[in-house]
């Protein structure tokens, strides 16, 4: 399907449309109109419903903008990059991995100089002009901002909604009666400065995201509810290149999905994706390759959807290990564990900090007391395999090089365990989704249905619920059908309102958008108190009371089919 006749769609009808277009538009900016933000919300709202109602995840909102030290933690000050080359002719700008992705089988996995010298020996030139294009150069994609006036401070729009949930860790700890697994969710705005974003809502500048971030024990990556979903089967491409259908049972015993939360959670993804309309037959996982990964996951997922533009990645599930609370760890001065506290103290034979005082001594002098302490309490974890750790003492950061510290092994009695949790996060880009659920739907048009479009969104995500039309604004038509609208309107149910034009023009706007059904108010309304009906996806009809349209509306919008209106 081409890309352009969806979002063609798209801007006609009122779901979204190139940004600041009478200024000529600014590339990697959507704006949402009012029928793409009911279907944002209620793709939005199926995610809570499945996240925070029956998975019990906590709900968070941050802020967008957050100080630099926050981006230096977490890396992505010094690793949130790309590369890009520019032409030396007409000044355009490519990402650089784009323009090999006909020359490599994943050009992601390839570093500068590999990269370099693919695009040389290859001769590609610049796809506008044919100039001679730079060597590839790194780019952050954060934007950067100034906050406050004089002595202002950096800061930077977020990337990720996924910080906020992290540096947050102790109050999601707290607010779960701090019990592992604990889970925070987040739905908002991210930022991210796409070197070439070309194509329309899969690559933008500013985005939205819902993310979960869940907090495990390490040692402990069971799942209660895996039991239930063990049997269910999702297509799974390893990153030994092989595709295969898989039981979720068979993917974790065989090591293929490294532990049962990360398939769990791979499998809801899955289902949350079905239930809001992508077709199954066109879905799978495609684990990263080792070189591909972010700087920050141990193992990672995409849902990948087949699109127009290719297989294309619409949710990452990835296995954050303790990555990120350790570099918190590493430069706050906050308590970012969990504590398993054991019945009784037992004697343990344990890895423990031991500070080389005559080298610390050396290097910090009067501070070599508060510096040795503060470096005591830091959990273990987070100290090894470290050149240097950041201490902090009152409100200072200290840098200690590993000369200054061993870890060893000591025997102690413990009331319990002190660790950093895990991290397992799906994050979900919704743009894409809502890309990705119009072109399914839109694919699922049939021919016969004419010259126009019959958009099969699901009833779930459909911006309108039903169409009401009287047949004549007249003769008290009008009254009855603006009763029936009120009615849905009243039970929460976004319903159109159309008296324009004939009823086949009527059914005809209201398929395009995808709209489950719509009501007619004719005479005999009138004279019995009924309406008819109709199904979008059959076209039949039914009559039935107008006291029931509430009752008919929630069946059909549930998928349940006309038959499901016997009686009313
Ligand atoms: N916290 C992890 C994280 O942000 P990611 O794979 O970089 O992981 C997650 O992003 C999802 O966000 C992606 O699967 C994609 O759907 C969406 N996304 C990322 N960059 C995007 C962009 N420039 N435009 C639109 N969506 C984007």
């Amino acid at each position: 399907m081409d890309p352009q006749d969806v979002l063609s769609l798209c801007k006609r009808r009122g779901f979204l449309w190139p940004s600041y277009d009478i200024y000529g538009g600014m590339a990697g900016m959507y704006d949402f109109g009012p029928l793409g933000v009911a279907l944002k919300n209620n793709i939005e709202n199926h995610w809570r419903w499945l996240y925070v109602l029956q998975e019990g995840f906590l709900e968070l909102s941050c802020p967008l903008v957050a100080p630099e030290p926050v981006f230096k933690a977490s890396g992505h000050l010094d690793t949130f990059s790309d590369m890009y080359v520019e032409c030396t002719k007409c000044g355009e700008t490519y990402r650089a991995d784009h323009l090999a992705k006909d020359l490599h089988e994943n050009p992601a996995t390839l570093n500068e100089e590999q990269l370099g010298g693919l695009l040389r020996a290859k001769e590609v030139k610049c796809p506008s002009c044919k100039g001679d294009l730079t060597e590839p150069r790194r780019f952050n994609l954060m934007f950067k901002t100034m906050v406050g006036a004089g002595k202002a401070k950096a800061g930077y729009l977020r990337p990720e909604t996924a910080q906020g949930m992290f540096v947050n860790f102790q109050q999601v700890y707290r607010l779960g009666r701090e019990r592992l697994p604990v889970g925070a969710v987040q739905v908002g705005k991210a930022f991210r400065n796409e070197i070439s974003p070309r194509q329309g809502l899969i690559r933008l500048r500013e985005f939205h995201q819902m993310e979960a971030e869940l907090f495990v024990d390490p040692e402990d990556k069971t799942w209660p509810r895996f039991g239930s979903v063990k049997g269910e089967k999702l297509v799974l491409v390893a990153n030994t290149g092989e595709a295969k259908e898989l039981t979720l049972e068979q993917a974790v015993r065989d090591k293929v999905i490294a532990n049962e939360v990360l398939a769990y959670f791979m499998w809801l993804t899955h289902r949350f994706a079905a239930d809001i309309g992508l077709d199954p037959a066109r879905m799978r996982f495609r684990q990263h390759e080792r070189t591909e990964m972010a700087h920050y996951a141990s193992d990672c997922w995409d849902l990948e959807a087949e699109l127009g533009y290719g297989w294309i990645e619409l949710v990452g599930v990835a296995d954050r290990g303790c990555y990120d609370l350790s570099a918190h760890i590493g430069h706050s001065d906050a308590d970012l564990t969990a504590f398993e506290r054991f019945e009784e103290p037992k004697e343990v034979e344990q890895e423990a900090v031991k500070v080389r005082f005559d080298v610390m001594g050396k290097m910090f002098k009067g501070e070599t007391k508060a510096v040795a302490e503060a470096l005591s309490k830091m959990p273990v974890d987070s100290l090894k395999r470290r050149k240097e750790v950041a201490v902090q003492v009152g409100g200072k950061s200290y840098s200690v090089p590993s000369e200054c510290f061993d870890v060893c092994m000591r025997r102690e009695k413990v009331t319990g365990r002190k660790f950093v949790p895990h991290v397992i996060e799906p994050s979900y880009g919704v743009d894409r989704i809502v890309y990705a659920v119009m072109e399914h739907a839109f694919s699922r048009s049939k021919k016969e249905d004419g010259d126009y479009v019959t958009l099969r969104l699901k009833g779930l995500v459909a911006p309108y619920k039903a169409g009401v039309f009287p047949l004549m604004a007249k003769d008290g038509l009008d009254d009855i059908a603006s009763g029936v609208h009120a009615s849905l309107s009243a039970a929460g149910m976004h319903a159109y309102l159309d008296d324009a034009g004939s009823i086949g023009r009527r059914y005809a706007r209201m398929d395009e958008v995808g709209t489950p059904c719509c009501i007619t108010v004719d005479y005999q309304s009138k004279d019995d108190g009924t309406v008819t009906i109709r199904d979008r996806d059959s076209s039949e009809q039914r009559r039935i009371k107008k006291e029931n349209v509430v009752l008919a509306v929630t069946r059909l919008v549930s998928g349940a089919g006309l038959k499901a209106l016997e009686g009313l």
